[in-house]
């Protein structure tokens, strides 16, 4: 493969791997912690999740697949870790997708045991994706744009979930004093919930 293409196929890598993996991912999460129930209830909560995941899944796995091309094509350098680490990823969030098929039904008992499921393998999946996209910038070395731009981009995100954490715990503190109208009867009462999260699986 000529010089040029190489590093024109590497781009187009790395943007596809951080914008699918990188970017829709941890929006989707946002939007499914925050959004499902509480502190904001915002009815289209599960499709757009299920819509950045699908839309993060596609553009991931094209970007995963160029990788693997740029494997096989630049023989005599090899990326075990990058490679392992993103076959992994692959795997992982194949089975989470599942979920579009096969998730348990809001009647099904073991629901809550799916969701704590769901829930550790999205977050596990988050930091794995983190490391593997700063890898990537890595192996692309000398380029500290890229990785400034990665940082930037994460510490957003991360500012916007500090906030509704932030919120999601003022808004929680003032339910426990009685004083929310949008907590409902019994189930939320003082010492029943543990943190904001422990809320009831939706009624999808
Ligand atoms: C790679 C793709 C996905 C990732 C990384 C992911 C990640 C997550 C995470 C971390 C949560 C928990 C949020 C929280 O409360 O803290 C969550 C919730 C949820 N996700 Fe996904 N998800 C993915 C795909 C899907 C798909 C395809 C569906 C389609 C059915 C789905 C349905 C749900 C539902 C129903 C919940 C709420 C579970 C509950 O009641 O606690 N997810 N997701
Ligand atoms: C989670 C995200 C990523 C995944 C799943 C992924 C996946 C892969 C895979 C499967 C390979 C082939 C490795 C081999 O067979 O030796 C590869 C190579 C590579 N990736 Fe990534 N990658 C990711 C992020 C990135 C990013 C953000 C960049 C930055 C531009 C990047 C740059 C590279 C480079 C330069 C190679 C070497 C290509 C070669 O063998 O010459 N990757 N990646």
């Amino acid at each position: 493969m000529e010089m040029s293409s190489y590093f024109y196929y590497v781009q187009v890598h790395g943007l596809l791997n951080i914008v699918g993996w990188g970017t829709l991912l941890p929006v989707g999460v946002i939007i499914a912690r925050y959004f499902r129930r509480f502190p904001i209830q915002y009815p289209w909560w599960f499709q757009a999740h299920v819509s950045c995941q699908l839309t993060g899944y596609v553009l991931g796995t094209t970007g995963w697949i160029i990788g693997l091309y740029l494997g096989k094509a630049s023989k005599p350098y090899s990326f075990p870790i990058h490679a392992l680490i993103s076959h992994f990823l692959f795997v992982f969030a194949t089975l989470q997708m599942l979920a579009i098929r096969l998730k348990p039904k809001p009647m099904d008992e073991y629901i809550r045991y799916w969701a704590m499921y769901h829930h550790l393998l999205g977050c596990a999946l988050l930091a794995v994706i983190i490391v593997n996209v700063f890898r990537g910038i890595g192996i692309f070395t000398p380029n500290h744009t890229w990785k400034r731009a990665y940082i930037g981009l994460l510490g957003a995100l991360a500012l916007i979930t500090l906030a509704l954490e932030i919120f999601t715990w003022a808004k929680f503190m003032k339910g426990t004093n009685g004083t929310d109208p949008n907590r409902n009867g019994n189930k939320n009462k003082i010492g029943t919930n543990s943190s904001p999260q422990t809320q009831e699986v939706p009624q999808l």
